[in-house]
């Protein structure tokens, strides 16, 4: 079995995983949305203090399984240097109490592996993936062979998401609610242009898509009722999706990917994988629970590593917080 952490951003998370058979034995996640959703978004020292708080209270939970680990694996980047260290600091410390080899994860190969959790990998594969940090296309050969082929010029778009909830003050994070307003607002309101679509480039952009959204709630200021908040929610993941679909719609042109997926937090919206299916009628998902950050995506793809010897020494393991690359 390995243990694996997560606590790459506002969630804290352990999970035990059987090697053979990928079977999960434990998982448990304590998010800390409720804590960050007054300030709009994650306070990045408020994240740490809850990891150093939960994490250990979690372990305590797991703590009949501690006799049969056979690695500990972690979350080492990309994500919120504060975060990933109450992590890291936990998994080397259990390395050297329990004489235990470690692992280091990069966690969007983590959200690679929610969709394979309990189950044999299948590769090749196209990713699109969307998450608070990230929102890429990405050539999946193998567990080691990872390809970015677009990626964003500046906000995700899970990012866009919160900072529309923020600006319509609904808190953090923004995806489900804004989803939640948009079910019922018209989409067609707000002609919102979509980004990039003038343009060959193969990439994202949602900054300036953020703005448009920001100068329609300034132009609706003294009448912002529920209806209208609706109709923004609407018209924006409209023009939200409408960018990620042409752009990948580019390239499936040019890669004819024998599987396709959408993986991370953002990858719940129902809109986005109704547009999805339409392009690929065998669409992969991930579970709803692992969707979102997980210790259970980790411990899965730490399996792959543990099986190849994969593992890093305590001086080795380190954070990574802005990797480029997988
Ligand atoms: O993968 P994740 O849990 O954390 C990161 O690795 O970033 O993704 C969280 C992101 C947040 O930006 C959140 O607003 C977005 O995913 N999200 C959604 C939805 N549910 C979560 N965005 C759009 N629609 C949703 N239903
Ligand atoms: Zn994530």
């Amino acid at each position: 079995m390995v243990l694996s952490i997560e606590s790459s951003c506002d969630d804290s998370s352990i999970a035990i995983t059987r090697v053979d058979g990928y079977e999960l034995i434990f998982h448990k996640k304590i998010s800390q949305e409720l804590d960050h959703s007054v300030y709009g978004g994650v306070v990045p020292e408020l994240a740490a203090r809850l990891h150093a708080k939960t994490l250990p209270k979690i372990l305590e939970q797991a703590k009949e399984f501690l006799p049969h680990i056979k690695a500990i694996a972690v979350t080492t980047e990309p994500g919120l240097s504060v975060s990933l260290v109450e992590g890291v600091a936990m998994a080397k410390a259990l390395s050297v109490a329990l004489n235990l080899p470690l692992i280091g994860v990069n966690h969007l190969k983590g959200h690679i592996y929610s969709l394979f959790i309990e189950k044999k990998a299948v590769f090749p594969l196209g990713v699109l993936l969307v998450s608070g940090g990230h929102t890429q296309v990405l050539d999946v050969k193998s567990h080691d062979n990872i390809n970015i082929l677009a990626s964003t010029l500046d906000d995700s778009f899970g990012e866009s998401f919160d900072k529309v909830a923020k600006m319509l003050d609904f808190g953090y994070p923004g995806g489900p609610v804004v989803e939640k307003y948009a079910k019922k607002g018209d989409a067609s309101r707000f002609d919102f242009t979509i980004p990039l679509q003038n343009s060959s480039k193969i990439a994202f952009s949602y900054s300036g898509l953020k703005n448009q959204v920001r100068l329609c709630i300034q132009e609706h200021k003294d009448n912002l009722n529920e209806q209208v908040k609706s109709d923004i929610c609407a018209s924006f993941q409209r023009v939200a999706i409408a960018h990620l679909i042409q752009k990948l719609k580019k390239v499936l042109k040019s890669y004819k990917f024998k599987n396709f997926a959408v993986v991370g937090g953002a990858s719940a919206n129902e809109h986005l994988r109704g547009e999805l299916e339409k392009l690929r009628s065998d669409l992969l998902v991930a579970p709803m629970e692992f969707c979102s950050d997980n210790a259970a995506m980790i411990g899965r793809a730490s399996i792959e590593d543990f099986l190849k010897g994969n593992f890093a020494s305590l001086e080795q393991l380190d954070i990574k917080p802005r990797v480029k690359s997988f």
